[in-house]
């Protein structure tokens, strides 16, 4: 039975780890995958993980199952973190613990499916590029709606907009929560308000992926947009991951939350995940959620890592900074001003993919096809090699 199938083809993401990694040049650089790396290139485990980490082989005196949805307090904790204090008090909101921000769209996609079969989701051009994989394997139609504008290096926002005015109602609106994942370029709080009129106008659901909180800038500035959709809207999906902001990524931590228009519509909507998950994987990994609930539960732990979150976020900014300035001296007639307006781990550098591949081959600088750059892989050592190598190939 099996020799019937065909080999599929690598992830371009996930097979850019593997190219990088096999490249023998010493002043390789890897702009590739979204993972925070310090100033040495590493991409530690956090000093509040690994105290949380040494609380619980202490203290954990069971690995029994726990429920589809995962651990309670973390899923109070998270709901807090991405929906302000005291929301996991909201009877409209039921958050599940899942298996990264990827198992979350996945579960999300499947109850979007069971609650209306024909409903399409709309996702930004560009996304991220597992988005329309994950979410349409769930049998889910995928539209897209114009985003970036790769001319001006900003969002298209009245472009949006009116796609948004022209989509079916019950379409669900794919956004990103903060640090655009591939752009960087985020909504401004004025946008969101913007946006949120023509979703409930629009009877859209939106569908929120965060997987950066606290990467822009802050924790509580960077979910502003699910916050004030809160407010407003009757039903919204959010999706949340740990992967970045604890550092935690292969250990997938995530979240899913649902907000309904009441609470007894929220429990059928938990149910219906809890039902799907047992059916795809039973039930989320625990060590990693058990970490992250142990750091948001203590005051003096919560503090620290908030601290950290700060240190990667400065960096982020630091490296786009001297990033840009390297690039006005080196290619002084090209505009790369962007680099600096983006959030997050990403911008579009906004060459060619010609030019991709070229700085691969020639100069080992490796990044996704479409000029995708993880900008935590730069350092002040090899900011010098990667600006002369832009330079040379633009
Ligand atoms: C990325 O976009 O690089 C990360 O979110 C990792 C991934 O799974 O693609």
């Amino acid at each position: 039975m099996f020799e019937k199938l065909q080999a599929m083809p690598a992830d371009a993401i996930l097979k850019l780890i593997a190219e990088y990694a096999s490249d023998g040049r010493a002043d390789k650089i890897d702009l590739g995958v979204g993972v925070y790396r310090d100033e040495s290139g590493a991409t530690p485990v956090l000093q509040t993980v690994k105290k949380a980490e040494r609380f619980l082989l202490e203290t954990q005196d069971s690995k029994s199952y726990l429920g589809s949805g995962g651990s309670p307090a973390f899923n109070a904790a998270i709901t807090d973190l991405i929906f302000g204090a005291g929301a996991s008090n909201n009877p409209r909101i039921t958050t599940l613990q899942t298996p990264g921000g990827s198992g979350s769209l996945r579960v999300a996609a499947g109850v979007v499916k069971r609650a209306s079969p024909d409903a399409v989701i709309l996702a930004g051009e560009p996304t991220w590029a597992n988005h329309v994989p994950l979410l349409s394997s769930a049998g889910i139609d995928m539209q897209t709606f114009p985003f970036y504008d790769g001319k001006s290096h900003r969002i298209d926002f009245d472009r949006m907009l009116s796609a948004v005015e022209q989509a079916p109602a019950g379409s669900v609106l794919l956004l990103h929560g903060c640090c655009h994942n591939p752009t960087g370029m985020d909504l401004s709080d004025e946008q969101w308000r913007a946006m949120t009129d023509v979703v409930v106008r629009r009877s859209v659901v939106p569908f929120i992926d965060i997987a950066y909180q606290g990467f822009a800038t802050g924790l509580d500035e960077d979910a502003y947009g699910v916050r004030h959709m809160l407010e407003v809207v009757p039903e919204m999906i959010v999706s949340g991951s740990c992967s970045k902001n604890f550092a935690l990524y292969r250990d997938r931590v995530g979240s899913l939350s649902f907000v309904a228009r009441d609470e007894a519509t929220a429990q059928v909507l938990r149910s219906q995940a809890n039902n799907i998950v047992r059916t795809m994987y039973s039930m989320p990994p625990d060590h990693g959620a058990a970490t992250v609930s142990h750091i948001l539960a203590d005051p003096a732990l919560r503090q620290e890592w908030q601290r950290e979150l700060d240190g990667m976020r400065q960096r982020l900014g630091d490296m786009r900074a001297l990033l840009g300035a390297a690039l006005r001296d080196k290619a002084p007639a090209a505009d790369f001003s962007h680099i600096e307006r983006a959030n997050g781990m990403f911008c579009f550098l906004g060459v060619t993919p010609e030019q991709v591949k070229k700085l691969k081959s020639d100069f080992g600088v490796y990044m996704v096809g479409s000029s995708r750059i993880n900008v935590a892989g730069i350092t002040s050592g090899n900011v010098g090699h990667l600006a002369d190598s832009i330079a040379a190939v633009i």
